[in-house]
């Protein structure tokens, strides 16, 4: 199903004119929100971090009403997969469109290598999030990070782990990474400039709830590859193992199957509840 403000359209005219500032400038932002059971897991949160986008990044006069509502009405159709929703600038400054769609699930593969490059692009710590307001908004210039991706995959590694200038591990092009030391969960700090992951939240309040032992700390790369295992987070990746980290290779912690059952037991919970 495809909307545009608001409107179904067929799947033919569910386009966006190439004089839109989305398209010449990457001027807009965008949330995916993945389904289970028709649920929209974490629908608040990812509304929450929309907005807050939307106010850095000055789209005025949205109605994020109207798009939950939409967003919940459209998941209620499907089983499993994503809810994408887009609003991007038009060819008049002041003007917007929000796009929605659905998205099948995708099937990743169960462990993933990752090549470790420098972000150039990324404020990687060096700007703090009260100095710079903008850091951190989910745009939908991700040209970089994509880039990163095929970079790391001409190597033949699944995708990319990002650092910053001094080697400290910032994320993944499109995942968030979290790593285990002697059965200690670890999360990169939001003052890295990465992005505030629902996915991080989420793992963060289930060893709250769980019992166990999450510490917000960063770390470098050379320190990374001696850690016990090393994971993938986001919507669509609820632990993915990471068998690889450049020439380093790892075994996978029993840790990290609590963690991915705790992820779907926590999501039937909130499904549960909010029917
Ligand atoms: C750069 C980046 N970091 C982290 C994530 C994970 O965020 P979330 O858990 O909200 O999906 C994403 C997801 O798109 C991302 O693009």
């Amino acid at each position: 199903m495809y909307l545009i403000n608001g409107k179904e359209v067929k799947k033919e005219e569910f386009n966006i004119p190439v004089e839109n500032l989305a398209i010449w400038r990457g001027d807009g932002i965008f949330e995916a929100i993945a389904i289970h059971n028709g649920y929209l897991f974490a629908i608040d949160k990812h509304m929450e971090r929309f907005a807050k986008s939307a106010e850095k990044m000055f789209f005025d006069d949205i109605d994020f009403t109207k798009i939950k509502e939409d967003l919940i009405s459209i998941a209620s159709k499907f089983d499993n997969g994503y809810m994408r929703v887009i609003i991007g600038r038009g060819t008049d400054k002041d003007k917007s469109d929000v796009y929605i769609f659905y998205q099948d699930l995708i099937n990743f593969p169960e462990s993933f290598s990752l090549q470790s490059q420098k972000a150039h692009w990324q404020s990687g710590g060096d700007f703090s999030l009260d100095e710079v307001e903008n850091i951190g908004s989910k745009t939908i210039s991700y040209a970089m990070n994509i880039n990163q991706t095929r970079l790391a995959q001409k190597s033949g590694y699944t995708d990319s782990l990002l650092l910053n200038k001094d080697g400290i591990v910032l994320e993944g092009p499109t995942f968030c990474v979290s790593w285990i030391i002697d059965n200690k969960i670890y999360v990169p700090s939001l003052d890295l400039g990465i992005l505030d992951s629902i996915t991080r939240r989420t793992l963060i309040d289930i060893a709250k709830e769980a019992g166990l032992d999450l510490k917000v700390e960063n770390i470098h790369i050379n320190d990374i590859y001696n850690v016990d295992t090393v994971f993938a987070l986001s919507t669509a990746k609820h632990g993915t193992f990471v068998s690889q980290i450049d020439d380093q290779t790892y075994t996978e912690d029993p840790l990290l199957e609590i963690i991915r059952q705790s992820f779907s037991d926590f999501i039937e919970k909130e499904r549960q509840l909010k029917k």
